[in-house]
């Protein structure tokens, strides 16, 4: 009798009780449900580009403005006076950069980058058919005519009042070096909030959480740093809670910190500081799912790798919950957000207050895997586009009533005067296949792209 080996592998594979199949049947099947997928991919994006299509149908004109695509040529003017023709043979000159003009305060076209005073957004003058259009760039001027400071800043949008509510870092101070290889920074003031029900009249709240001029062990004492503050309103408690990057002038410190109030217009009592999860942690975001739970997002692990983990049921604290994502990527600046059951969060890249280029990552699940979906920045120049347009992605807010339509919030930063620091708000939409192949769904697009637009004004379309 011939013994059967019990260990060899079987060529074919059993299908149903009583039948048997070849492997090249398996291989075939296998191929069918491969086209099938790619098929149901193509179709779903289809109709995601239906949708966006109808979207743009039914708010024309002034949608289709948002997703046209504007070119800007900034000319890079000749470098001042003649060089000596000794000089000009000793070292050619290096031929000077967009970014090169934009880091130089000095520079000829500071005026394209930072436009001064005289064309500043006033929502409180007469703006005839001006009104409520955007200027990314421009100074902008709060309903006491004063310049907007709200830097790093976050929205929050209050239901019952229907009411917005921008909350950043009040820079309102002179700029300088702590040390000679330190970062420009200015002292903390505090936490800035202006509310609005349009988006762009902005009525100023005062400073809902204020430095501590006195007690040096205080976090917020002012020689320290308050960055990017955001704020979530807990339905369970009542209570408006807000989260936000602090450390001490050599970023050192590297913690979050927390505090509370009952109404979103302050004050803000601060709570403490800490290290979640026991990790460094420098840039951050708050996002709150729509089941209630919110997510702290840092940098960390000197900035190599974000973390995300669920804060508990009342916002005060991180749960020991946590994974690590985009490890090894270097990114900063989170801002996420949510469309149809995605979530999509933009970053920047690490080069302190010079701009660079903007990432899109997208995930099934908050906690990841997270896939890199590339550029999202459309129109504008070459440089602009790998600059996030000069800017620093800070914060994603939904358009009500017009799904798939963000706001973008950048910040411009100036370090040589880091008060004057220009705010970037352009449109963000989800919509088309992605540009990149993501690796581990078979190479198919299965996610929307996401573009920010630039625009050198633009508006909102009427709701
Ligand atoms: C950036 C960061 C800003 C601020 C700045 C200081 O990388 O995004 O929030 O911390 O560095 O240089």
């Amino acid at each position: 009798m011939r013994m059967r080996n019990k260990y060899k592998k079987p060529t074919t594979f059993p299908c149903n009780a009583g039948s048997r199949c070849s492997t090249s049947t398996v291989v075939w099947s296998l191929v069918g449900f491969l086209l099938m997928l790619h098929l149901f991919s193509l179709f779903s994006h289809k109709d995601r580009a239906g949708g966006q299509m109808q979207l743009h149908k039914s708010h024309q004109p002034l949608f289709r403005e948002l997703v046209e695509v504007e070119e800007e040529n900034i000319q890079i003017p000749p470098p001042k006076g003649k060089r000596s023709p000794r000089a000009a043979k000793r070292r050619p000159k290096r031929t000077t950069t967009l970014i090169d003009e934009f880091l130089d305060e000095n520079s000829q076209l500071r005026h394209v980058f930072f436009p001064n005073m005289k064309t500043a957004i006033d929502p409180m003058k007469d703006n005839g058919n001006d009104s409520f259009y955007y200027y990314p760039g421009r100074i902008w001027l709060d309903t006491d005519g004063a310049p907007i400071q709200a830097h790093g800043g976050g929205m929050l949008y209050d239901e019952t009042s229907r009411t917005y509510y921008w909350y950043g870092e009040y820079k309102d101070g002179p700029t300088y070096h702590a040390h000679k290889k330190g970062a420009a920074r200015v002292d903390i003031i505090g936490v800035g909030c202006y509310s609005s029900k349009d988006l762009w009249t902005w009525r100023n709240e005062g400073i809902v959480l204020a430095a501590e001029e006195i007690d040096e062990t205080h976090d917020l004492y002012k020689l320290n740093v308050l960055e990017r503050p955001k704020v979530v309103y807990n339905e369970k408690t009542g209570k408006y809670v807000m989260w936000m990057h602090i450390d001490d002038c050599n970023y050192t410190k590297a913690s979050i910190g927390v505090a509370i109030s009952d109404y979103p217009t302050g004050p803000f009592n601060y709570l403490y500081s800490k290290q979640p999860h026991t990790f460094d942690s420098r840039d951050m975001t708050i996002f709150k799912d729509d089941d209630g739970v919110a997510y702290l997002v840092y940098s960390s692990e000197d900035n190599s790798e974000l973390h995300i983990g669920p804060l508990t049921s009342d916002y005060l604290d991180v749960t020991n919950v946590y994974r690590r994502v985009l490890v090894g990527q270097h990114r900063e600046a989170p801002a996420l957000f949510k469309h149809e059951g995605t979530y999509y969060m933009v970053t920047s890249g690490c080069t302190g207050w010079a701009p660079n280029e903007a990432l899109v990552h997208a995930a099934e699940l908050i906690m990841g895997p997270w896939e890199t979906m590339g550029n999202p920045c459309i129109g504008g120049n070459k440089v602009s586009r790998l600059t996030t347009f000069f800017s620093q992605s800070t914060n994603v807010i939904p358009l009500p009533g017009l799904p798939g339509s963000y706001i973008f919030m950048a910040d411009r930063w100036n370090p040589a005067d880091l008060r004057d620091s220009r705010y970037i708000w352009l449109p963000l939409i989800v919509g088309g296949p992605a540009d990149r192949p993501l690796d581990y769904n078979f190479g198919f697009p299965l996610w929307s792209r996401v573009s920010i637009y630039w625009h050198k004004k633009w508006r909102l379309p009427p709701r």
